[in-house]
């Protein structure tokens, strides 16, 4: 069945792009980091061989319960619940060394957002919770109680380019003191009167940002995708391929400067005629621009909007040594 029929709600992102992107061999073995519903994971398969094997993660309980359904339904299918800073772990325990094409669908998914229990949402009412793991970790509420304001400020700058940072972070450590901030709403509503008038009713809420921000800190996303996409580089097999889907930009920024790292590993100065550290590059870009939702999918799926797909294929040793000390990559 169609994912699409199970939760009519839920239409994978930019959904032929990204399979396109991963997939190479029907008989390989590839990685879905973040499983969510499974909507790619289901595409994914679609695709593979009896001999194809997909292994997928998620921190996400609820996510991992729909992905056992999936196990049993496929046995080219296997889901653990784990973040997906272990990957390479999991994979060294199931003895699965290489990989043919890795995936990576960044940020929450419809069912968290949909469910005020999870505090991911401002136009619901809810917990301060925000957890992806809602068993493990602490929630944004037990969070704030450790932050300083200078930190704060930092957070909702650095994770959600929030102009007014400084009044919002004042708001929100104001109103934890007086202890007028317990749930979403509370939060939205300081959000909303911590910007000026003018900035009150644009096309974005003034509490998007921030509470892309807390979500983003509370979930250690930044490492997560830091130790990720290192890790996926090794893992994988020559001619593989990593495609990765994100969800704003400094988000795509990381992840372009990571993968940009194994493409141009040089490290000798600019002034240098030619290179002397003998880096050799792991990776090449695939598409050297991020890959946009085109007019008929923005119109399917409202989500893809802002969805930005980056991809890059595993270099053969051949390949990594003719390219040795080249120095022109990604601008
Ligand atoms: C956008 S959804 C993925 C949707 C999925 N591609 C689909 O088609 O159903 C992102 C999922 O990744 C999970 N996730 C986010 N960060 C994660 C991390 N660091 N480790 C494991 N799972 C993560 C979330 O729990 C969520 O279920």
């Amino acid at each position: 069945m169609d994912i699409t029929e199970q939760y009519p709600e839920h239409i994978p992102v930019l959904r032929d792009a990204f399979i396109d992107a991963m997939f190479s061999d029907p008989d390989g073995s590839y990685l879905d980091c973040t499983f969510g519903r499974g909507g790619h994971s289901r595409l994914l398969l679609e695709r593979l061989s009896d001999k194809g094997k997909l292994i997928a993660f998620d921190r996400d309980p609820e996510a991992i319960t729909e992905g056992k359904r999936l196990e049993q339904q496929d046995v080219r299918f296997t889901i653990f619940h784990s973040d997906f800073a272990q990957i390479a772990s999991v994979l060294e325990q199931e003895k699965c060394d290489k990989v043919i094409g890795i995936g990576f669908d960044l940020g929450v998914s419809s069912p968290q957002v949909d469910n005020a229990e999870r505090g991911f949402s401002f136009r619901k009412d809810g917990p301060l919770d925000m957890r992806m793991d809602s068993e493990s970790g602490q929630p944004l509420s037990r969070m704030l109680d450790h932050v300083s304001e200078r930190e704060l400020v930092d957070i909702l700058h650095n994770f959600g380019d929030e102009r007014y940072a400084r009044r919002i972070a004042s708001g929100i450590l104001k109103a934890k003191h007086n202890k007028e901030l317990n749930t979403t709403s509370d939060l939205e509503n300081i959000c909303f009167h911590a910007v000026p008038k003018q900035a009150r009713y644009g096309s974005t809420h003034p509490a998007t940002r921030t509470f892309q921000a807390l979500r983003i800190w509370v979930n250690g996303e930044m490492d997560q995708i830091d130790t990720a996409i290192e890790a996926a580089i090794t893992l994988l097999a020559p001619g593989g391929k990593l495609a990765v889907i994100s969800f704003h930009s400094g988000e795509d920024r990381r992840i372009r400067d990571l993968i940009e790292s194994a493409v141009r590993p040089c490290t000798c100065p600019p002034e240098m005629p030619m290179c002397v550290c003998g880096k050799k590059p792991s990776m090449r870009w695939l598409q050297k621009k991020p890959v946009r939702a085109n007019e008929q999918e923005l119109l399917e799926n409202p989500r893809s909007r802002s969805s930005m797909l980056r991809v890059a294929q595993r270099l053969t040793d051949e390949e990594a040594i003719k390219l040795a000390g080249y120095s022109g990559g990604l601008h």
